[in-house]
């Protein structure tokens, strides 16, 4: 028999909670599900945080500083800005859920393209808010048009795009600035790995926030920081709604150290370009299949069977035969936009060699009836 729930708020009740990649705990996966960096964090980040835990750890007995100010002066001297235009989150997703607090309700609506990252509706459902998706057609040019009209007050943009890597320019995102009257996110948790970025816009644009994460570039998912940068007045409203002490203190050495360190992690992102390039290339080159030219460190591929066919069965397949494998990459089977597709992390060369023999067992194993 079911437990009985206690007695919650109905859009609580109704609530369908985010589901994330699958973490598996035993040894022995090539995970490419949740595009975390293949590479370690500078090696500066283990010695800061020793640093912060000394023998004894007794720095742990006292609260992080509340607003996290240094490391919001670190990120203000890496993107040229001052601190007043920052805001640090646990995590990216934290910093996108102060947003939605601060902008979303009934009467305000949240909107963001479709497909996009599967959080937004999440937080808009937590907060009982009203959301808008706006769906994107297979050439994932910018609905800007759509978004213009849709009268919501806060536009959520994943540039570069998840799940698909398409990344926007930034006078595409300025045009959007004109045109949409309230507040333009661009969740920019990629951007490190793309050509191009809405930074140089902020200056120009009072409502232009843009969000952040060192989860990706910076290898540090497990410490989870992230962060916002906008106008003061927007920073101000962010820090009313956030917890009062959101950042740890091992995370905030951690962050400082990273940040620190531009040259270990340019060779890092350079890398990860590398590899992501020669593998798409290869998967057209070789298989004939298409993928979506990426600005991010995973790809979206659609993978063809031996006799050419793609489709939602025959990404299905590979994706169940790489996990035979121990080979673990991500299916979005809801959408008609990607359920043809495997959208599949940059791993280290290895693990790329690992994914490569996996598929070409499973192109050989698969039926060509
Ligand atoms: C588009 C996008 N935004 C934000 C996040 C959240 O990152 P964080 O680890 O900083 O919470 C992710 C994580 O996968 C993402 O894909």
């Amino acid at each position: 028999m079911a437990t009985p729930r206690p007695p919650a708020l109905s859009h609580i009740a109704q609530l369908h909670a985010y589901t994330p990649g699958l973490q598996p705990t035993e040894p022995g996966w090539v995970k490419l599900n949740t595009n975390e960096c293949p590479y370690p964090p500078s090696p500066r980040v283990a010695e800061a945080v020793r640093r912060e835990l000394g023998e004894t750890g007794a720095t742990l007995r006292l609260y992080p500083n509340p607003r996290s100010l240094p490391v919001r002066e670190a990120i203000a001297a890496l993107h040229g800005l001052r601190a007043e235009q920052v805001c640090v989150g646990n995590g990216s997703d934290d910093i996108l859920n102060l947003l939605v607090r601060c902008f979303c309700d009934r009467a305000a609506a949240a909107a963001f393209t479709w497909p996009s990252y599967s959080l937004y509706p999440v937080l808009v459902g937590i907060q009982d808010g009203r959301s808008l998706q706006i769906e994107f057609d297979r050439s994932l040019r910018l609905p800007a048009d759509r978004i213009a009209a849709s009268g919501a007050s806060v536009f959520f943009l994943t540039s570069p795009n998840a799940p698909t890597g398409v990344g926007f320019s930034t006078a595409e995102i300025e045009r959007l600035l004109h045109s949409f009257p309230g507040i333009l996110v661009v969740d920019e948790a990629y951007a490190p790995f793309a050509r191009e970025n809405a930074l140089p816009l902020l200056a120009r644009y009072p409502n232009l926030v843009v969000v952040r994460t060192l989860s990706k570039a910076y290898a540090l998912a497990g410490i989870r920081v992230g962060y916002a940068l906008g106008d003061p007045a927007t920073i101000d409203l962010l820090d009313r709604v956030r917890d009062s002490y959101n950042v740890n203190r091992l995370s905030q050495a951690a962050a400082i150290a990273a940040l620190g360190d531009p040259a270990y992690y340019e060779g890092v992102i350079a890398r990860i370009r590398a590899t992501r390039d020669r593998c798409a290339q290869g998967w057209s080159e070789g298989h004939g299949w298409f993928t979506y030219p990426s600005q991010a460190n995973f790809v979206f591929t659609e993978p063809k069977d031996t006799r050419g066919r793609a489709g939602p069965a025959i990404a299905k397949s590979a994706y169940d035969f790489l996990c035979s494998r121990q080979v673990l990459v991500r299916h979005f089977p809801s959408h008609a936009l990607t359920a043809s597709f495997l959208r599949i992390s940059v791993g280290t060369d290895d693990e790329m060699s690992v994914l490569n023999q996996s598929f070409a067992a499973w192109l050989q194993a698969a039926p060509n009836a």
